[in-house]
């Protein structure tokens, strides 16, 4: 391909394309690589650091500088889908981000934030902390005698799913459908085809449909007669003395299920993937409970669940040394940013005790993640009964046996088979006798 003068914005083709900015990257372009994108950012960091993906007809964003950048400033770089020019990815994100905090800029997007941010504050969530360490307890208490597990259904899946339910206020035993339905919002294509771009974006529109249904009757119901949960302050929310419009009331709903759910079951289960593959940093976690802080933010930057975010210019601006025209998506890539070596020493390495780690792996400036208080407790409350449960613990299948999750986004796996060593477990049983 010829060389392009960075300086000239790219073409755009006279029709939009059909999938175009459904489908996942050229460098992403199989399950494998999911898995390992790393090599393909340090490419793409080191040679195009800004880059025009044609076939997508969007930006792609690697460097730790420019990713932060374009999150710090909303005003050039837009949550809302409805700026984009590219009308492909302005329908996708229909339903799905329009009418949500994620999906506005300000001023909406302030007010959506408040009606719900008391319920997230880190002193609100440490309240949560005995009801956190109780579930993991009954997950454990389930398997911990066989002395194996699949991390992710039996302790990374449940968990967060079963807080994020009682926080709404809604019957934790759908989880299940819960499952699929998260799965499917955020799942990509596995080919790069236009087949299997409108096959993905049929089921999200399925899904849609269903997560709707399901959540009007909840609205009514709690209109109808409010309890203290997060959907009865949602639906007796006023804003400027309004109540929120219907769709605002389901897309709070969806987003805080889905937001809630997946990305803090990816962190556990990349968490525990990451400490049994480095057996003295788990060492080090199990002499110093202390470090588990630290432990959880460098597991979010060497593995971090969200892998990229989507932002539209609203003007003319020139990022690196490209031209970024009004209208166009531009795709920040966190899982890059993360490993870059201008922002880390020895960004591929795990390093336990990492400090300072300025990661971007719950985004950064207005947007921020709301849940990341939530997300870290979870995560350190299940790994730390974990460890009190057991004495060692190792994966039983080897790295080129896991099955990414179905999105070239979400970093993590669909099951993580551990076995285990504890004073419960049978093996030590058999062991001693
Ligand atoms: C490890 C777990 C999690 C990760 C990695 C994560 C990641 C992120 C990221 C990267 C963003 C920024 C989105 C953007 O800038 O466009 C975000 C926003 C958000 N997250 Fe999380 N999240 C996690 C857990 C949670 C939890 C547990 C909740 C709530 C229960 C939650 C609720 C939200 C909400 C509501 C937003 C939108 C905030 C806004 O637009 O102002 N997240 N999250």
């Amino acid at each position: 391909m010829a060389e392009r003068d960075p300086h000239t914005p790219p073409e755009r083709p006279s029709e939009p394309r059909p999938s175009g900015i459904l489908n996942v990257p050229e460098g992403l372009s199989t399950p494998e690589a999911w898995l390992n994108p790393f090599d393909w950012y340090a490419e793409m960091r080191a040679t195009d650091p800004v880059h025009w993906d044609d076939d997508r007809e969007c930006w792609d964003v690697f460097r730790h500088a420019d990713v932060s950048a374009v999150l710090s400033d909303p005003q050039t770089f837009s949550s809302d889908p409805r700026n984009a020019s590219n009308e492909t990815f302005r329908r996708a994100s229909e339903g799905v981000e329009m009418e949500t905090m994620l999906g506005r800029d300000p001023p909406r997007h302030e007010h959506l934030r408040g009606v719900v941010e008391e319920y997230f504050r880190p002193r609100a969530i440490a309240d949560l902390a005995p009801r956190i360490e109780e579930i993991a307890t009954d997950c454990l208490d389930d398997v911990v005698e066989s002395g194996e597990m699949d991390v992710v259904a039996d302790l990374a899946y449940p968990l967060p799913v079963i807080v994020i339910a009682e926080l709404l206020g809604i019957p934790s035993e759908d989880r299940e459908t819960f499952k699929r339905w998260s799965y499917s919002l955020v799942e990509t294509p596995t080919e790069r085809t236009e087949a299997a771009a409108s096959e993905v974006q049929e089921r999200r529109e399925q899904t849609l449909e269903e997560l709707h249904e399901y959540f009007d009757d909840l609205i009514e119901q709690r209109k109808a007669t409010p309890g203290d949960d997060l959907i009865s302050n949602i639906v007796t929310a006023e804003i400027e003395h309004r109540p929120l419009t219907t769709e605002e009331m389901r897309g709070f709903c969806v987003l805080l299920l889905v937001a809630g759910n997946i990305t803090t079951t990816n962190l556990l289960t990349n968490a525990v993937w990451t400490l049994t593959e480095h057996p003295d940093a788990l060492a080090q976690l199990r002499s110093d409970r202390t470090l588990s802080t630290k432990a959880v933010e460098e597991v979010l930057r060497y593995r971090s669940p969200v892998q990229a975010l989507g932002r539209i210019a609203t003007r003319d601006v020139t990022l690196g040394d490209q031209t970024i025209r009004q209208g166009d998506v531009v795709v920040t890539w966190l899982g890059s940013a993360n490993r870059d070596p201008d922002a880390f020493d020895r960004p591929d390495e795990f390093v336990v005790d990492r400090m300072p780690n300025q990661h971007l792996a719950f985004g950064r400036g207005i947007h921020y993640c709301l849940g990341a208080p939530l997300a870290r407790l979870e995560t350190r409350l299940a790994l730390s009964a974990l460890l009190d449960r057991v004495d060692d613990i190792e994966a039983t299948t080897t790295a080129d046996q896991l099955t990414p999750v179905r999105s070239a986004f979400i970093y993590g796996v669909e099951s993580f088979p551990v076995r285990f060593v504890g004073p419960e477990t049978d093996l030590r049983r058999r062991r001693a006798a």
